[in-house]
């Protein structure tokens, strides 16, 4: 009367293999769960119930222990229902196993009995092979998705009743699917660079950040088209590697956020979470079990944060570390969580609280402390770890108006990849992927110029008074435009450009320039 399968649970990316033991001993009846449930898995004693009646299967009426091993890890989410279901029906003896017991089942049972998608079915596919697992039952809505591990045998099943017919030994067949095909298949319909009439050097910045994998502030007024830029530049990064594109599905599987019908993201990511965002949204965490945030949700991809200024400090601050350590390690008593968050920063923000600073055609009606504490709401450090920072004017009329747009993004593409070319030989197999991410023996190695760079590097950082971190982003943005041009050493051009992308640190504030009122 004793029944015992494996089930799975997910730890941050990882996924574990849980041994579900089933009792049905005589006593009143009643239907114990033991080994740290969940709420969503304590609730599945309602839904295995009907399911199994709905089946055309007999409950039983007598007591039923489910015990849930190891112990020590929290089982969370309703994927337990399908093992649970099984192993009822197995030790009642409704169900007579003619595949052995070295698989993995996970799913989720309608009270009709039908089988409902699980979240990171990717993950628990990866856990099953490596934990040696001879196949997987999943929710057909799920099978393509775990399908993309290789060596690992995926059923789909639709209902109870095929999963308990398909395991007394009726004919299924593996699901099959190729990633490198999937990949291939649907080329993503992604907003054009040619649509953007003017703002060649909002456009050229863009290209920079895309080529060197930088972060990129865009300061001004609204209606410039920072909004439209910013949406521009997953277009022009590089398509998504087979692993790149496995690694987001695995985190958006976790999250619940693979499209219907979908299962392999190919797209890089394009996140733009609303300014409400807590830290935590942004960041991840959450109870039991942490959750990605809009970092993670963003790996590979882009994360863009319009209206910088608006979203609560504490959430800006949190970037801090994603963005230097490209991950997100959440601490718990009883488990620690990292998730992947290599992501390009974009922000954009308007350069004074009434948005019109600088604006031919408007007066700002911001006084100089108003713009100063406006400023000030981001901090110093976030700052810093944005290498380029730019000034998009609104356009005129006239330039509105003007015929035909610029560069389509297909060929600022191919100039982006020519230099990611160039920074892959660099860094070969050190896990840096991107100038932006050199460290700072690499800046010594790689960032060499000549004597009249060293002499304008000097004269930048006396007149602008750069900090120790903004003076290395310079070298590594002079680095990537160097890539672009592809020259092998950087020179006085290249490290002039990168100071241009210091639109914030350059001297006095730029309201100087414009005159603002309240100005002494
Ligand atoms: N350079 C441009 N080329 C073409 N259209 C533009 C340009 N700048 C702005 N627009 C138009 O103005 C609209 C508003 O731009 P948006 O990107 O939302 O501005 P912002 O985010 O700076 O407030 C866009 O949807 C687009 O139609
Ligand atoms: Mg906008």
């Amino acid at each position: 009367m004793l029944a015992k399968l494996f089930g799975s649970t997910l730890v941050g990316m990882e996924s574990h293999r849980v041994q579900v033991e089933v009792d049905v001993t005589n006593g009143i009846p009643g239907f114990e769960m033991v080994g740290l449930p969940d709420a969503a898995l304590r609730e599945s004693r309602i839904r295995v119930k009907s399911a199994i009646k709905n089946s055309g299967f007999q409950f039983p009426r007598t007591k039923v222990h489910i015990n849930l091993a190891p112990a020590d890890i929290r089982k969370e989410g309703p994927s337990f229902d399908l093992p649970i279901a099984l192993g009822i029906l197995q030790a009642m003896g409704q169900l007579k196993p003619a595949r052995g017991a070295g698989f993995i089942a996970a799913g989720e049972l309608s009270l009709d009995g039908q089988l409902r998608e699980v979240t990171g079915a990717l993950s628990i596919a990866l856990g099953a092979r490596a934990c040696g697992g001879d196949f997987i039952v999943l929710p057909s809505q799920n099978a393509k998705e775990a399908a993309l591990v290789q060596g690992l045998d995926v059923f789909g099943m639709s209902s109870l009743r095929q999963a308990v017919a398909f395991l007394e030994g009726a004919h299924a067949e593996p699901v099959r699917v190729d990633p490198e095909d999937m990949l291939r298949e649907d080329p993503a319909v992604v907003a054009d660079l040619c649509e953007v009439r003017g703002q060649e050097p909002a456009r050229r910045a863009l290209e920079v950040a895309a080529a060197g994998g930088h972060n990129l502030l865009m300061v001004g007024p609204p209606g410039s088209g920072k909004t439209m830029l910013a949406r521009r530049l997953p277009g022009i990064l590089p398509p998504l590697t087979v692993d790149e594109a496995l690694e987001v599905t695995r985190i958006h599987s976790i999250a619940g956020l693979v499209p219907a019908g979908a299962s392999l993201v190919g797209d890089r990511p394009f996140r733009t979470p609303h300014n409400s965002i807590s830290a935590v949204g942004l960041t991840g965490g959450g109870v039991p079990l942490p959750r990605p945030g809009e970092v993670s949700l963003a790996h590979c991809g882009v994360l863009y944060l319009d209206e910088l200024t608006l979203y609560p400090r504490n959430a800006l601050e949190s970037l801090r570390v994603p963005l230097e350590d490209m991950r997100v390690t959440i601490v718990r008593s009883m488990v620690t969580v990292t998730y992947p968050a290599r992501f390009s920063l974009i922000a954009s923000m308007n350069p004074c609280p009434c948005g019109y600073l600088g604006d031919p055609q408007h007066e700002c009606a911001c006084s100089m402390n108003d713009i100063l504490r406006y400023r000030a709401r981001i901090s110093g450090p976030l700052m810093d770890r944005i290498d380029i920072q730019i000034e998009v004017p609104r356009l005129t009329r006239a330039q509105l108006m003007e015929r035909g747009g610029g560069e389509p993004s297909e060929r600022v593409r191919e100039r982006v990849m020519a230099a990611r070319r160039v920074q892959a030989r660099r860094f070969g197999q050190t896990g840096i992927f991107s100038n932006a991410a050199m460290t700072n023996a690499m800046l010594d190695a790689y960032c060499g110029t000549d004597a009249q760079g060293e002499r304008f590097l000097g004269f930048a950082v006396e007149r602008l008074g750069l900090s120790a971190r903004s003076y290395h982003r310079v070298l590594k943005v002079a680095r990537t435009i160097a890539d672009l041009a592809g020259a092998d050493r950087i020179t006085e051009e290249h490290i002039a450009e990168a100071v241009q992308y210091r639109c914030l640190e350059r001297g006095a504030p730029p309201a100087v320039a414009y005159g603002v009122r309240g100005m002494p």
